[in-house]
């Protein structure tokens, strides 16, 4: 199991002087909406001067048409990201669209598909999708995985069910994660370290129990220890 730290600072800066402090650890770091249209490839390349090692997963979860969406992952397999994610929601077609265009790139970055945002209870998924969380969790997984991607983000509850029904090395990424129980915050299903393993979580991704800690670098570092 991998650790994913989510760099959802206020600024840049905080940014950079987190990912300092985290410089001598085998980590992934998370880019998400905020930082990236704010700070943008510039600050990619920045945390990779600060460790060429740093695995980096640019978390824009695209949702478009299939064209756009393609036209998207083409530019972002252009900036040196190792990972990158996509909606299951926007179809089978528009994922292999997406897999089609990026296939032949060397290196090219692992693709992931969101199933069911974490932040959503069973009651507020059925709003929108009428159906079962974890049903329908699964059956977007099967779309993604039908359409050659590497894997999905889901919660830790669904993890076990992919791996058991899809295929056990089809990738799950699990944020929501409270490694010793701390506060969820706006999550709604979160999960520890030990529920993650117990699923056969390939990479958890934690935010604000590490950036909001006192001392995020020993929080990673016990994280680590866990895994
Ligand atoms: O602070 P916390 O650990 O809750 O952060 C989780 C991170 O994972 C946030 O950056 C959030 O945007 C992201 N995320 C999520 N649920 C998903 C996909 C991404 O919480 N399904």
């Amino acid at each position: 199991m991998k650790l994913c730290v989510a760099l959802d600072n206020d600024s840049m800066k905080e940014n950079l002087a987190l990912a300092l402090t985290l410089k001598d650890y085998d980590i992934w770091l998370k880019v998400g909406f905020r930082s990236y249209i704010r700070d943008g490839k510039y600050f990619l390349e920045e945390l990779k001067k600060i460790n060429p090692n740093f695995k980096i997963f640019l978390d824009l979860k695209l949702y478009d048409i299939p064209n756009t969406m393609a036209d998207a992952a083409q530019e972002i397999s252009k900036l040196g990201v190792d990972m990158f994610n996509v909606h299951a929601s926007a179809g089978k077609i528009a994922m292999k669209e997406v897999m089609n265009r990026i296939k032949d790139i060397p290196n090219r970055p692992l693709v992931l598909a969101v199933t069911a945002l974490t932040s959503f209870d069973n009651e507020s998924f059925k709003d929108i999708y009428n159906e079962d969380i974890t049903e329908k969790a699964t059956s977007f997984a099967r779309d993604s995985y039908e359409a050659g991607l590497d894997g999905v983000v889901c919660s830790a509850f669904e993890s076990l069910d992919i791996k058991n029904n899809i295929s056990s090395d089809f990738i799950t990424l699990t944020p929501g994660i409270r490694p010793f129980g701390e506060d969820a915050g706006d999550q709604q299903r979160v999960a520890d370290i030990n529920f993650a393993f117990e699923q056969h979580v390939d990479f958890i991704v934690v935010g604000r129990p590490i950036y909001k800690a006192l001392n995020p670098s020993e929080v990673v570092k016990r994280i680590l220890e866990r895994l």
